[in-house]
């Protein structure tokens, strides 16, 4: 068995390498990068590192052949209809190189919101079912980073997370998680034709979040809402579902997701 991994030298590709060279042996993976430099480290590992750019489809036929599955890792592009194109060229290498199963990292409940990133994912998932390869489609909710572009490390700082009016329910994934999750259907049996949603086993308000900041930092931190904190980000959360949950992560990975108080650990440097 080989497996492939597309943007296996961003973030969560570089975790999932990790977790995966635990499982398996380095000669049964391979890097598919658009800058095999930045992966000499993999080389060195025993990894094999092949030239794949999601602009270049002859350059995804020759990273894919011969690759038995492939985590196709959604491309970072900012702009939706160009990462159509970049996923499409994927696909049809995926088909013309004969891989056998193709894992996708998608977004969790789509269906449930209508924003040109979510159709960006459901037009790759249906994409993908047009081929007839065997898949799976690892549907990611919100990275923990969003925190920060709330303002977590200011509501540390100054002792009140100021958020903009509304209902608001969260749930937050590490990549970390996310990477056993993926390492987990990549060298598990039974995953094909499933789609998983990855979202913590529960969501959390802001004066959760509020609370949790207080009691890592030791000093009170109040939550205000404030029609001034309105931005593009929050206009962004209330057209994505980012209150539904699953049990479908803490399944795969066997143990339960990193909880919000160590994530906002980590994210604002706390010592408690
Ligand atoms: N669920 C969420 O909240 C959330 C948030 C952000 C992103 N995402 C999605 O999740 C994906 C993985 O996240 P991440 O944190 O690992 O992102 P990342 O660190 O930006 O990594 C993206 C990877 O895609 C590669 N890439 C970019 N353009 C490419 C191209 N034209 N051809 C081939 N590879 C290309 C990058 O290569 P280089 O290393 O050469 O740059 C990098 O390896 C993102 O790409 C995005 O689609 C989800």
């Amino acid at each position: 068995m080989t497996i492939l991994i597309t943007g296996a030298t961003g973030q969560l590709g570089r975790l999932i390498v990790g977790h995966l060279l635990q499982k398996v042996e380095a000669g049964q993976v391979i890097a598919c990068v658009r800058h095999p430099e930045k992966a000499a480290d993999f080389g060195r590992l025993g990894i094999e590192v092949r030239y794949g750019d999601y602009d270049r489809p002859e350059s995804l036929a020759e990273a894919f052949a011969g690759g038995s599955k492939l985590l196709l890792i959604s491309s970072p592009h900012p702009d939706d209809t160009v990462r159509i194109r970049q996923h499409v060229h994927a696909i049809e290498a995926a088909k013309q190189a004969k891989v056998g199963h193709l894992v996708y990292t998608s977004f969790a409940y789509p269906e449930k919101s209508s924003i040109t990133l979510t159709q960006l994912h459901l037009a790759t998932e249906y994409a993908i079912r047009t081929t007839g390869i065997p898949y799976t489609f690892l549907r990611s909710a919100l990275y923990a980073d969003f925190l920060v572009a709330i303002g977590l490390k200011e509501a540390a700082a100054r002792g009140e997370l100021i958020t903009c009016p509304g209902d608001w329910a969260f749930n937050a994934v590490t990549r970390d998680d996310l990477a056993l999750a993926a390492v987990a259907v990549l060298t598990g049996d039974g995953h094909e034709q499933r789609s998983y949603e990855l979202t913590a086993p529960r969501s959390w308000t802001f004066g959760e979040l509020a609370q949790t900041v207080s009691e890592l930092t030791g000093k009170p931190v109040a939550h205000r809402e404030d029609p001034a904190a309105d931005s593009w980000l929050y206009r962004f959360l209330t057209r994505i579902d980012t209150s539904s949950t699953s049990p479908d992560l803490e399944r795969l990975i066997g143990r339960g997701a990193t909880p919000l108080r160590e994530t906002v650990k980590r994210l604002i440097g706390a010592q408690a």
